[in-house]
């Protein structure tokens, strides 16, 4: 007899249309997890942590929280920011604070067209693209380091410092990440984004580190892009892009930008992994609270829904997760789409319509 494998997964949805979003991603793995005949099962715990929980205590996330957390399979986020923290404060009070703490160093934000979206790129109309941008999650730009100082001196006179870290190590392990992930993909290939022309010290390890892990992958075509290039080129020739492995702050505006050109960054997956499972890895939409649209039940919740398939992958629920993308380019394919995307539905009908098609899928596991 067989038994059913259960995940303890955290929900931490946080503030703005991240409750919605977490929310709808809960309902579609309950829809699989019910159909997949006791195969396997998830068990939610959800956390208060946001800035609605700083009003009422002053701080993002509860003092023992990560001790808390340390244990779950997964972590399920949202979004946090709002109004009431000051951006920084809520990032590093809680989402920051996780990643950091339990050395989430990969961050995984795959860029995929889907069908029925349209592209602001003309050339997505005729050209298969797909690439997924690897950021280097722990150091980098965002490695927290510095200090303001001299305010004494009056008015005019504060200084800042923000130092970019780049360990060996660090570079090392993401670039190892992403050629092993070039590997299982139909283009083999890895872009590294650097800005070693004028970031002459952090950039050039980062590009010395990538030339010579590169010779361990002789299998796996490589380029060095200047990360103002990349930019471009994100546009102009995306069809040449596969793995694209960057710093923490380059890979974060570049996913932006991928999420954009395929059409909202409401479609935007990723997966913050430590991928020597030490610790639970932390799967969320890439998009923040939007504060602008959210509690109107118009957000888009296929990143959330997408990052869960990415979730599903971490399980080892490989076939799972496929279905799960499946069931989202059914849904865009037959036209139910958010506002951002240019449809009229709403959160609940697409996520409605996810959960039916992945429930009246013949390849019900
Ligand atoms: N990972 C995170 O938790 C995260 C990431 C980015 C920003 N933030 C925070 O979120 C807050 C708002 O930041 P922002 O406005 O720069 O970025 P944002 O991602 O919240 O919104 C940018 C734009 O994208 C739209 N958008 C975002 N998610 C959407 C969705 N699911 N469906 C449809 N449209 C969507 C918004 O309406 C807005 O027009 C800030 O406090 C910021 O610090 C958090």
């Amino acid at each position: 007899m067989s038994t059913t494998q259960t995940f303890s997964i955290a929900s931490i949805p946080a503030d703005g249309v991240g409750k919605e979003v977490v929310s709808a991603g809960r309902r579609v793995l309950d829809a699989l997890a019910g159909s997949s005949n006791g195969k396997f099962a998830f068990d939610w715990t959800e956390f208060p942590w946001g800035s609605e929980y700083y009003a009422k205590t002053g701080l993002m996330m509860d003092p023992k929280g990560l001790e808390a957390l340390k244990d779950f399979d997964a972590i399920y986020f949202g979004a946090v920011g709002w109004e009431n923290v000051p951006d920084h404060v809520s990032l590093w009070g809680l989402r920051l604070n996780i990643t950091q703490n339990f050395d989430q160093w990969a961050n995984i934000r795959p860029v995929k067209f889907l069908p029925g979206v349209q592209s602001p790129l003309r050339k997505a109309d005729t050209t298969e693209l797909d690439w997924v941008v690897v950021r280097e999650n722990s150091e980098g730009e965002y490695a927290g380091l510095g200090g303001r100082n001299l305010s004494g001196r009056g008015p005019g006179n504060e200084v800042a410092l923000q130092t970019a870290l780049f360990t060996e190590k660090g570079c090392e392990r993401i670039m190892r990440f992403a050629f092993e992930l070039a590997r299982t993909r139909t283009v083999k290939k890895v872009s590294s984004v650097t800005k070693s022309n004028a970031q002459q010290y952090g950039m050039v390890l980062w590009d010395e580190v990538f030339n010579r892990v590169a010779l361990d992958y002789p299998d796996v075509q490589t380029e060095s892009v200047l990360v103002d290039a990349m930019s471009a080129k994100f546009i102009l020739k995306p069809e040449d892009l596969s793995v694209v492995v960057a710093s923490n702050l380059n890979a974060d505006i570049l996913s932006d930008l991928g999420s954009a050109l395929a059409g909202s960054l409401g479609l935007a997956a990723s997966a913050n992994l430590n991928p020597e499972r030490r610790f639970p890895s932390m799967f969320e939409p890439v998009h923040g609270s939007a504060p602008d649209i959210a509690g109107k039940g118009i957000s888009n919740p296929i990143g959330a829904i997408a990052s869960a398939a990415l979730m599903l992958d971490h399980f080892g629920l490989h076939e799972e997760a496929r279905k799960v993308e499946a069931a989202i380019e059914a849904a865009t394919g037959s036209g139910h789409l958010t506002r951002d995307v240019g449809g009229e539905a709403n959160t609940e009908d697409v996520t409605e319509a996810i959960i039916k098609a992945l429930t009246l899928s013949p390849a019900t596991v």
